[in-house]
C-alpha cells in the first residue's frame, strides 16, 4: 500500500527492560527515530497510536533484584517510573506508555499462549537444561555465562552473545558457569513448550525476503537472511521458562513455569494499545486487526530476530493480526570509542544529562539523529556534541531565526513587513521554501532520519545565505520596502523551518511558534510563504541555542575518564603470589613501627623524599621513592611501618638505611601502612 492508502498507524518502540535508567544508546537506538516518525505522521494529520511501555519480566529483572537485595517488584517499580519520566523529559511523545506487569497485559499474553496451545501449535518437549545445584534452580538465559562458540567472547549469555550478536542456546556455551553461584551447572530434565519456527520458514522467506526486499533496511534484511537461510534452518524455541517471576504458563502441568519474556514482551504493544484505547473510549482492534493499518516496530539490532521472526510467527499463527510493514532497526551507539555498558557505568544517563544541561533536550536529540547508527555502529563523543551544537545549531539554525526576528524588531517594531517586488534572490528563496518540505518528508517516509535532518539544516543554511546575500541591515538605509520584503521572506522561512524541524527539535519549534504567535501548523502548511500575516506583531527573540564551552565538555570527559579508571581498578587482578619462603626466611625481616620526624624533597629528584625516622632504637635516614604520591607534610609526625635491617644502600650520595612499607593499589597509587592506634616506636611486626 502507498502511505496515503493506510487509514491508521500503529507505531511501537521496543519495551526497555525496567532494570536500570535510560541512556543515550536507548534514545539513539529506537526512541528518537520512532518519535520523529510519529511526530511527522501527526503533522501529516494521520491517525496514529504510538505505544510503548516497560518490559518488566525476564532474567534481566531478577538478576538486578538479586544484586541489589530487593524484590523484582521493587526493581520494576523504581525503573518504570524513572524511564517514563525520562521519555517525557526528552519529548518522546508516546500516546501510551504501559508496563508488562499490568493486569491487561497478563491477560492478553496468557490469551495468546492459550490460543496457540489450543491450536496444538506448541511442541511439548522434555529436554535437559542447566540447573544450579547449590541454588536449586534452573538457569534461564542470562543466568548462565560462558564462552561464545562463534566469537570467543568469554562473557556471552545463555541466550545471546552481546559481542557478535549471535543468538545462542545455553548448551552451546563453552565452559558455562552459573551466575548465581559461579559453579558449573549440571543438566537436568524439564518440560517446556516450543514454537516450531521451522514451520514458518517459507512464509517468512516470502514475506521478508521477497515482499519486503526493497523497503526494509539492509541491516535488517541481512540478519533475517542469515536466520532464514542458515544451513540447519530455524530451530524450535522454547516459549516457557523455569522461573517464578513472570506470567504463569496458563496450562495444566506447568506449575513453577512462566512465559518466556520474549513471548510476552512484544504482545505488550497490543496490551498498551488496549489500555490507551480504553482510556480514550475507542476501539483498539482496528489498530491491530485491520489491513489498512500500518504497523511499524522501531527497535535496536539485538531485537531483530524477535520482531521479524518470532513475533510475526506468533501473530500469523494466532491469525487476524496485521504484520509489521517495516521494522527499522538501528545498529548500536558507542560512547567515546567503547561499547555502552550499564554494568561498567559506561553511559551518558539521561537523568544525569538533564542535571548538567537542563534545557538542552533538543541538542541531544539533534546530535543523536545527525550521528544516528542507522546503517552501522556509531560513536558519541562529547567533542562532536559540542561542535554540532556550536557550529550547526547555534551558528546556522539559531543564528538565522534570531537575525530574522531581531531585525524585524529593530526596523519594523516587531510588525511583520509586507512583501514587495521580488528579485531573483527572493524567487530562489521561495522556490527552496517550496521544495524542502517534500524532500524532508520523502526521507522520513523511508526511515532515513539522518538524511532528513541534514535537509532540515540545508534549509536553515539556505535561509542564512539568503540574509547574507540580501543584507537587510544595509538596504534599510535607502530602501525600507526592499528590507521589508527580505524580512517577510526570512520570517516565513523561519516559520516553515519550525514546521519541518518539529519532529526532530520539538522544543525549539515550540519556541519559534511561540515567538510568532502561531498555533496548530501542520506539514501541509509547509511550503507556504504566507504563514505570517503582514502587520502581525511578533514577540521578542527567544534564545534557541547557546554556545557550549570547552570547560563544560571537558568536565563530562573527565567524568568518563574517572569511570574508566574505576573500572580498571575493579577489573585488575592481584599480582600472582611469589615463591613460598620458610619461616626462617621471614624471621630474618626486622619490621618495626617507626615515626617520621622530618621529610624533605631531594634536590634534583622527582621521585625521592629524604626522611628521618625514630625507630625506637635510634634515628635512621631513609630515601623513599614516594615524592610523586605524598607531600612532606603528609608524612611528618606519622607512624608508619619500616623494614629496618635492610642493608644500607647509597643513593645520590646518601645512605638509605631501610625501607618504608607501602601498599600499592591496582591503579599504582600508594598507601601508608599505619598501626590502627598509636603504638610505641620500635614495636616489632610479625
Ligand atoms: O532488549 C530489550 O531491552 C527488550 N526489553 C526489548 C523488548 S521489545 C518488545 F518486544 F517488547
Ligand atoms: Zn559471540
Amino acid at each position: 500500500m502507498k502511505p496515503s492508502e493506510f487509514k491508521r498507524y500503529t507505531i511501537t518502540a521496543a519495551l526497555p527492560y525496567a532494570n536500570g535508567p535510560l541512556h543515550i544508546g536507548h534514545l539513539a537506538g529506537c526512541y528518537i527515530p520512532a518519535d520523529i516518525y510519529v511526530r511527522y505522521l501527526r503533522s501529516q494529520g494521520r491517525d496514529v497510536a504510538f505505544v510503548g511501555g516497560s518490559d518488566e519480566h525476564g532474567v534481566a529483572i531478577t538478576i538486578k533484584a538479586r544484586k541489589e537485595g530487593i524484590s523484582p517488584q521493587e526493581v520494576v517499580d523504581r525503573y518504570h517510573e524513572l524511564m517514563k519520566k525520562s521519555f517525557q523529559e526528552f519529548g518522546i511523545s508516546f500516546d501510551h506508555y504501559s508496563r508488562t506487569s499490568a493486569k491487561i497485559h497478563h491477560e492478553t499474553a496468557s490469551g495468546f499462549f492459550r490460543d496457540l496451545y489450543d491450536k496444538g501449535e506448541f511442541l511439548e518437549q522434555t529436554t535437559e537444561q542447566y540447573f544450579d545445584e547449590e541454588a536449586g534452580q534452573f538457569l534461564a538465559d542470562r543466568y548462565i555465562e560462558g564462552t561464545c562458540p562463534k566469537c570467543g567472547n568469554e562473557h556471552a549469555y545463555g541466550d545471546q552473545c552481546e559481542r557478535c550478536g549471535s543468538s545462542l542456546s545455553p548448551t552451546e556455551l563453552i565452559n558455562p558457569k552459573s551466575k548465581l553461584s559461579g559453579n558449573t551447572p549440571v543438566l537436568k530434565e524439564t518440560k517446556h513448550w516450543f514454537l516450531d519456527l521451522a514451520k514458518y520458514t517459507d512464509f517468512l522467506k516470502n514475506w521478508i525476503l521477497v515482499d519486503h526486499a526493497q523497503d526494509w533496511k539492509n541491516n535488517v534484511l541481512g540478519q533475517c537472511r542469515s536466520w532464514l537461510e542458515a544451513g540447519d534452518g530455524l530451530q524450535a524455541r522454547s516459549m516457557t521458562r523455569d522461573m517464578d517471576w513472570g506470567i504463569p504458563v496458563p496450562v495444566e502441568g506447568a506449575e513453577g513455569k512462566v512465559l518466556y519474556v520474549w513471548f510476552d514482551a512484544p504482545i505488550g504493544y497490543i496490551s498498551s494499545t488496549k489500555e490507551w484505547a480504553a482510556e480514550k473510549g475507542i476501539d483498539w482492534e482496528p489498530y491491530w486487526r485491520s489491513e489498512d493499518t500500518k504497523l511499524v516496530h522501531f527497535i535496536g539490532k539485538d531485537n531483530i530476530v524477535f520482531h521479524c521472526i518470532v513475533f510475526p510467527a506468533i501473530l500469523k499463527t494466532h491469525g487476524g493480526y496485521v504484520l509489521p510493514d517495516n521494522v527499522p532497526a538501528n545498529e548500536f551507539l558507542n560512547l567515546e570509542g567503547d561499547k555502552i555498558s550499564t554494568s561498567r557505568n559506561w553511559a551518558v544517563w539521561l537523568h544525569e544529562y538533564l542535571e548538567q544541561f537542563p534545557d538542552k533536550q533538543d541538542v541531544l536529540r539533534y546530535v543523536l539523529t545527525a550521528n544516528a547508527p542507522e546503517t552501522k555502529d556509531n560513536d558519541f563523543t562529547w567533542k562532536d556534541f559540542q561542535s554540532r551544537n556550536n557550529s550547526e545549531l547555534v551558528a546556522i539554525y539559531g543564528n538565522f531565526v534570531n537575525r530574522a526576528v531581531v531585525l524585524t524588531h529593530k526596523f519594523f517594531d516587531g510588525n511583520v513587513p509586507g512583501l514587495g517586488t521580488l528579485n531573483d534572490l527572493d524567487k530562489d528563496a521561495l522556490e527552496a521554501l517550496k521544495s524542502f518540505p517534500e524532500k524532508i518528508a520523502a526521507s522520513i517516509e523511508r526511515y532515513r532520519f539522518r538524511e532528513a535532518l541534514s535537509f532540515v539544516m540545508d534549509f536553515a543554511r539556505t535561509g542564512n545565505k539568503y540574509l547574507a546575500e540580501t543584507e537587510p541591515w544595509k538596504t534599510i538605509k535607502e530602501d525600507r520596502e526592499r528590507t521589508g520584503t527580505i524580512l517577510n521572506i526570512a520570517l516565513n522561512f523561519a516559520a516553515n523551518l519550525a514546521i519541518v524541524a518539529e519532529p526532530f527539535l520539538p522544543f525549539t519549534s515550540a519556541k519559534i511558534f511561540g515567538m510568532f504567535g502561531l498555533q496548530g501548523l501542520k506539514w501541509e502548511d509547509a511550503g507556504s510563504h504566507e504563514l505570517l500575516q503582514t502587520g502581525q506583531q511578533i514577540f521578542e527573540a527567544a534564545l534557541l541555542f547557546d554556545k557550549i564551552e570547552d570547560a563544560t565538555v571537558e568536565a563530562q570527559i573527565q567524568k568518563l575518564m574517572a569511570t574508566k579508571k574505576q573500572n580498571e581498578i575493579s577489573n585488575a587482578v592481584a599480582e600472582p603470589m611469589k615463591d613460598i619462603i620458610s619461616y626462617e626466611d621471614f624471621a630474618k625481616l626486622d619490621m618495626r613501627v617507626v615515626k617520621v620526624l622530618t621529610a624533605e624533597p631531594m634536590p634534583k629528584s622527582k621521585k625521592l623524599l629524604r626522611l628521618t625516622v625514630d625507630t625506637g632504637l635510634g634515628v635512621k635516614t631513609v630515601l623513599s621513592g614516594v615524592a610523586e604520591h605524598f607531600q612532606p607534610e603528609d608524612l611528618i609526625g606519622k607512624q608508619v611501618t619500616m623494614l629496618i635491617n635492610l642493608a644500607p644502600r647509597k643513593m645520590m650520595g646518601i645512605d638509605s638505611e631501610g625501607m618504608i612499607l607501602m601498599a600499592e593499589d591496582r591503579d599504582g597509587s600508594l598507601r601508608l601502612l599505619q598501626p590502627n592506634t598509636p603504638t610505641s616506636e620500635g614495636s616489632t611486626i610479625s
